[in-house]
C-alpha cells in the first residue's frame, strides 16, 4: 500500500512524500505552466497516434481528446488549479485529465515519458519564439529601410575610434544595421530548420516496445521528421542554445545601435531627435529628455547573454541521457525571449519615430578634417603621387589648417601651394562633403547610388 502522501504519479515505491524543501527545489510548475498549450498539443497528437496504431481504443482516445480540450480551456480561462505536489505541467495536466475522464487518462502515458514530453513541449515553445524573433527582425529591418530610403543622400560623419573619419550617408549607416539584423535573420531561419525534428516517442531514453508511429506525431505537431536517436532526442537542448546564441548576437547588435542612439541624441551631438513616445523626462531637471528605451535595450542584453552562458553551463557536463539539471533550461529561455522581443519592438519603434537632424549631421560631417582622405586621393589621381607621399602632404595641410583654427576647405590656394606647388584650385571640389560621399561608388560604398542599390536589393529579398 502506498502512503497517501507519496506522489500519485510515481509514488508506488515510496513510503513517504517529499520534504517541503525537496518539493521546492524539485517543482517546476511555477514556470513551466507556460508550456501548457504545447503540452496539451503534444498529448493530443500522442493520443490520436495511440488510437491509430491500435495501442488504445478509439473510445479512450476520444475521451482524452475531449478531456484535454477541457483542461486547456480551464488553463486559458484561469480557473485551473496548479499543484506544486504534482511538480510540473505534464503531471498537472494528466492529473486533471484523470479527474475529468477517469480511467482512460491513465493510458495516455503509454509509450511515452516525461523526458520526451518535456523535450517536445519545450521545442514547440522555442519554435514559436523563433517565429516571433523572425517577425520582430523583419519589422525592424523594414523600419531601417524606410530610414535609409529617406536619408540616402544625407551626409553625416563616419567614425573610427569614435573620431571623425570620413563623411558617410545616413542611408549607408542605416543599411549597416540592415546587414547585421539580416544576418540575425539568417541565423534564426537556420536554427528553425535544424531544430524541427520531433523528440516525441523517444520515451524515457531508449524508445518503446509499443508499435508507435513517430512519423504521425511528428507531422501532427508540424515537425519535418522524428528525431533519429532516442538518447539524443531526450537530452538535446541545442535548439534552446541556438535560440539563445542567435538571440545573444542580435542583442549585441541591438545594444550597439542603442549606444549610438544614446550618443546621437545627446545635446553635444544632436544628430537625432527621439520621439516623446520612446523617451522619458527627469523628475528634477525640467529640460531633460532621456533616451531610456535605448538605455534599457543596451542593458537588457546582459540578461540574454547571461541566459546563454547559464544554459551552456547547465548542459556542459551532463552524461546521456536526461538529467534533472535540464529542468533549469526553461526560465533562462523564457526570460531571454521576453526581453529580446521587447527590445526588438522598442528598437523598431524608436527607429520608426526618430528624426535625423540634417543640419547638425552635415556640419559635423564637414568638421574634423573629414575630407582629408579625399584630398590625398586627389593628389594621387591628379598629380600621380604615390599614396604614401599624398598622405604625408595632406597631413602637412591638416597641420596648417589646425594651426589656423580652420578646416581644410577654408585654406587658400596659396596656403596649399606652399605645402605642394602642384596643387590647383580643382582640389577644392573634392573637399565638399557631398562630393566626398558621391565619389565613393565602389561596391558597398557610401555613395547614394550604392546605398539605393542596396536598399533595392533588400526590398527584393524581403518581398
Ligand atoms: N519537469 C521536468 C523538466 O522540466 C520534466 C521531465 C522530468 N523527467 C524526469 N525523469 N523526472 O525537465
Amino acid at each position: 500500500m502506498t502512503d497517501k502522501t507519496s506522489n500519485q504519479m510515481w509514488g508506488g515505491r515510496f513510503a513517504a512524500g517529499p520534504d517541503a524543501i525537496m518539493e521546492a527545489i524539485n517543482a517546476s510548475i511555477g514556470f513551466d505552466k507556460r508550456l501548457a498549450a504545447q503540452d496539451i498539443a503534444g498529448s493530443r497528437a500522442h493520443a490520436a497516434m495511440l488510437a491509430a496504431t491500435g495501442i488504445i481504443s478509439d473510445k479512450d482516445a476520444e475521451a482524452m481528446r475531449e478531456g484535454l480540450l477541457t483542461v486547456l480551456s480551464e488553463i486559458e480561462g484561469g480557473t485551473f488549479e496548479f499543484s506544486i505536489a504534482l511538480e510540473d505541467i505534464h503531471m498537472n495536466v494528466e492529473a486533471r485529465l484523470k479527474d475529468i475522464i477517469g480511467e482512460p487518462a491513465g493510458r495516455l502515458h503509454t509509450g511515452r515519458s516525461r523526458n520526451d514530453q518535456v523535450a517536445t513541449d519545450f521545442k514547440l515553445w522555442v519554435r514559436d519564439q523563433l517565429d516571433s524573433f523572425e517577425a520582430g527582425l523583419l519589422a525592424l529591418i523594414r523600419a531601417l529601410l524606410d530610414q535609409a530610403e529617406a536619408g540616402a543622400d544625407w551626409v553625416m560623419p563616419g567614425f573610427t575610434h569614435l573620431q571623425t573619419a570620413q563623411p558617410v550617408t545616413w542611408g549607408h549607416h542605416m543599411m549597416a544595421y540592415v546587414e547585421m539584423f539580416g544576418r540575425d535573420l539568417g541565423r534564426v531561419r537556420d536554427a528553425r530548420a535544424r531544430m524541427n525534428e520531433c523528440p516525441l516517442g523517444a520515451a524515457a531514453l531508449a524508445g518503446t516496445s509499443f508499435p508507435i508511429d513517430r512519423e504521425m506525431t511528428a507531422k501532427a505537431l508540424g515537425f519535418d521528421r522524428p528525431a533519429a536517436n532516442s538518447l539524443d532526442a531526450v537530452s538535446d537542448r541545442d535548439f534552446a542554445l541556438e535560440f539563445l546564441s542567435s538571440a545573444s548576437i542580435c542583442a549585441m547588435h541591438l545594444s550597439r545601435f542603442a549606444e549610438e542612439l544614446v550618443i546621437w541624441s545627446s545635446a553635444q551631438f544632436r544628430f537625432v531627435t527621439l520621439s516623446d513616445r520612446f523617451s522619458t523626462g527627469s523628475s528634477i531637471m525640467p529640460q531633460k529628455k532621456n533616451p531610456d528605451a535605448a538605455e534599457l535595450i543596451r542593458a537588457k542584453i546582459g540578461r540574454i547573454f547571461g541566459a546563454n552562458v547559464a544554459l551552456m553551463t547547465v548542459m556542459k557536463g551532463l552524461p546521456l541521457a536526461y538529467s534533472k539539471d535540464m529542468q533549469e533550461d526553461k526560465e533562462q529561455v523564457f526570460d531571454a525571449s521576453d526581453n529580446l522581443m521587447l527590445a526588438l519592438a522598442a528598437m523598431e519603434g524608436m527607429v520608426r519615430d526618430m528624426q535625423a537632424n540634417c543640419p547638425s549631421l552635415e556640419t559635423a560631417a564637414a568638421s574634423g578634417f573629414s575630407t582629408a582622405t579625399d584630398l590625398a586621393d586627389w593628389l594621387v589621381r591628379v598629380l600621380n603621387m604615390p599614396f604614401r607621399e599624398a598622405h604625408h602632404v595632406t597631413g602637412s595641410l591638416v597641420a596648417v589648417a589646425e594651426a589656423r583654427g580652420s578646416d581644410l576647405p577654408e585654406l587658400s590656394l596659396e596656403d596649399m601651394r606652399q605645402v605642394h606647388s602642384g596643387i590647383t584650385s580643382d582640389i577644392f571640389e573634392v573637399l565638399g562633403v557631398h562630393n566626398s560621399v558621391a565619389s565613393r561608388t565602389s561596391y558597398g560604398g557610401t555613395a547614394p547610388v550604392q546605398v539605393r542599390a542596396q536598399i533595392a536589393r533588400w526590398k527584393e529579398r524581403l518581398s
